[in-house]
């Protein structure tokens, strides 16, 4: 482990708890350093959002009728080379190989839109909705080789309201989001839990 713990993001999309994470790194409140935002995603809004930080970026392409692992080795490559020490997902839309969790064990951490086991997958918002559920909210997790499971490291609960589309209620949990992951993190990684 480094004296100033590295991590590597990895995002698909807006990347707004990369962001959350990485300002908690730059104003000192998390102290670790964001060595590098992988994307599987060339378009990705947060490759942008992290190049205007400053922070490096990588983009490592999934080629089709390719095996998984295969397609992780340039993201095993990244993690390697910087001397990372923390994964982290934050909107990482595919699904990791067990072989790819044995590489980093107990190291990759995840943030899901639901108090997991409810809810897991890709769309845990509007499912929630759509189950006319009263509450739902967020759970950070370790990593382990099944979709959307781990030790559970922290979970907080949102309301839903009546009236909530999946816009509003998806803003409701960002905004536990932006607040949980960074102070998870900082638990994880400086009080060893
Ligand atoms: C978050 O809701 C997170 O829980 C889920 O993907 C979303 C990513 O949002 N895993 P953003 O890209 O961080 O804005």
């Amino acid at each position: 482990m480094n004296a100033t713990p590295r991590l590597a993001i990895l995002i698909s999309g807006t990347g707004s708890n990369m962001e959350a994470i990485a300002r908690a790194c730059r104003d000192g409140s998390l102290d670790a350093k964001t060595a590098v935002v992988i994307s599987d995603n060339p378009n990705a809004e947060g490759l942008r959002r992290a190049r205007r930080m400053g922070i490096d970026t990588a983009v490592c392409r999934y080629r089709r009728g390719v095996p998984r692992e295969e397609n992780e080795a340039p993201i095993v490559e990244e993690i390697r080379s910087r001397g990372v020490d923390w994964i982290v997902l934050a909107g990482f839309m595919k699904v990791l190989t067990p072989s790819f969790v044995r590489e980093f064990p107990g190291r990759v951490i995840n943030i899901h839109p639901s108090i997991l086991p409810a809810f897991p997958g890709a769309h845990a918002i509007r499912d929630a909705l759509a189950a006319g559920a009263d509450f739902t909210g967020v759970t950070v997790h370790i990593v382990d080789e099944l979709v959307d499971h781990g030790p559970i490291i922290a979970q907080e609960e949102a309301s839903i309201l009546p009236g909530d589309t999946e816009e509003t209620l998806a803003a409701r949990i960002h905004a536990i989001e932006h607040r949980l992951y960074p102070r998870t993190l900082r638990q994880i990684i400086h009080e060893d839990i």
